[in-house]
């Protein structure tokens, strides 16, 4: 079967989306894409009158908070970097979209992953980058003002939710670690179709960029998921923008590409990539081979906080488990997440997800900068992840394992 280059993936899945019609960057409003003029489609359907409102407009979302990198293009003495249509050309080519882009790499990677550009150039932009991007000290109480008013994504488990308080973090790398059939796919699935729904639904009203590496991402999955949130599965479908990675140079030029269909105008809740590891795990074998392959992990990792960053988008990542060859007989757990060290660093929170009996999966918090490692149960079931089929949700339980837990 012929492959499809990774433009051609793209293009497909850009020439899908009814709803970012690529409005001109030049003439966006200003750097700050808001709300109210979003150009979102919603797609839940009139779920009848217990259900919240289904139509509320995109405008209790708060502003995509990124800069087009076109603003760099203004004169210094406007406070641009006096840019020409070239260098932002290349710049796009290289994953450089927006301003915080510029503003969050150090000028060493500047000069490194963007052709030709120059040391006087790059300083220019980036003196001009750290004045539009405030990078300096906050009070932690504007922190915690900004932290409340963090979207979360429902995973559509409202135990999963409590366990997560709220749900998946939006700005943030959340990464599901677990052996096959855990479950890591479903949860992608699920978020893919509930971090569209409005923010008072329990989403970030976006549209989602799904990076399949396995070759498991299945559209009847969004259509059956989205049947259970009251959503058209035509417009769910069409706010998905995915494409296939091959090897993991194609995943990280993917990531390249999402950068820039995320720089498009219209806002993108989540970013997904299933699974983060795998093909690094198999372009680089043995042991001879684990540097590089770390250090080109850590560069698609890196990329992805980036965009995280830049978007404010919820990146949700998955990652198997290996055999923990450092355990002992007794002490240690026998498995451990893949990707060592340098995926530990990069994800703020990961969630161990394992078999339960049937249908039943659990969730523990192994590690995470906010929660407890605390355990929650749910379910995988033709609506996606779900609480016990027929029951009200439950309360995590902090520390404890479930009884008919068969792991
Ligand atoms: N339509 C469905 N209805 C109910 N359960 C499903 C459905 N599709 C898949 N599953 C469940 O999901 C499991 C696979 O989970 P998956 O997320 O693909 O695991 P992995 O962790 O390997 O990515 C299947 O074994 C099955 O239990
Ligand atoms: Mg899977």
């Amino acid at each position: 079967m012929k492959r499809p280059s990774s433009s051609t993936v793209i293009e497909i899945a850009e020439s899908q989306i009814p709803l970012g019609e690529k409005k001109s960057k030049r003439h966006r409003k200003s750097s700050i894409s808001t709300a109210p003029d979003s150009d979102c489609e919603m797609p839940c359907d009139d779920p009848g009158p217990p259900q919240p409102t289904p139509t509320q407009p995109l405008a209790d979302i708060p502003a995509t908070i990124y800069q087009d990198i076109e603003r760099l293009r203004a004169p210094e003495s406007a406070g641009g970097a006096g840019l020409t249509a070239n260098d932002i050309t290349r710049l796009r080519e290289s994953g450089f979209t927006t301003v915080e882009s510029i503003a969050f790499t150090p000028i060493r990677k500047l000069l490194g992953s963007i052709k030709s550009i120059g040391e006087i150039r790059a300083e220019r932009m980036k003196s001009a980058a750290t004045r539009l991007i405030p990078m300096g000290f906050n009070t932690a109480t504007a922190y915690l003002k900004l932290r409340e008013e963090m979207i979360k994504i429902t995973t559509g488990s409202a135990v999963l939710d409590a366990l997560l308080r709220g749900g998946i973090e939006t700005g943030s790398i959340t990464e599901l670690i677990g052996e096959f059939k855990s479950g890591k796919t479903q949860f992608c699935h699920t978020i893919a179709v509930s971090s569209q729904l409005p923010v008072s639904l329990g989403g970030a009203a976006g549209k989602v960029i799904y990076i399949d590496t396995e070759g498991t991402f299945r559209p009847e999955r969004i259509v059956e998921i989205s049947e259970k949130f009251h959503m058209k599965p035509e417009i769910v479908l069409a706010n998905i923008v995915v494409a296939r990675a091959y090897n993991s140079d194609h995943q990280i030029h993917l990531l390249i590409e999402a950068a820039n269909v995320m720089a498009s105008g219209t806002r993108f809740a989540a970013i997904i990539v299933d699974s983060a590891t795998a093909l690094f795990r198999t372009d680089f074998s043995g042991r001879g081979e684990l540097a590089d392959r770390q250090q080109n992990l850590s560069k698609f990792l890196r990329l992805l906080q980036r965009i995280s960053d830049e978007f404010g988008a919820a990146v949700i990542i998955t990652n198997q488990v290996i055999a923990n060859v450092d355990a002992s007989f007794m002490h240690g757990p026998a498995s451990k997440p893949a990707g060592g060290h340098v995926m530990a660093h990069a994800c703020q929170t990961r969630l161990m997800l394992r078999k339960g009996s049937g249908d039943k999966r659990i969730c523990k918090v192994f590690d995470s900068p906010i929660l407890p490692e605390s355990e929650a149960v749910f379910y995988l079931t033709r609506d996606g992840i779900s609480d016990e089929p027929g029951s009200d949700s439950k309360r995590p339980r902090h520390g404890s394992h479930d009884p008919d837990d068969s792991d």
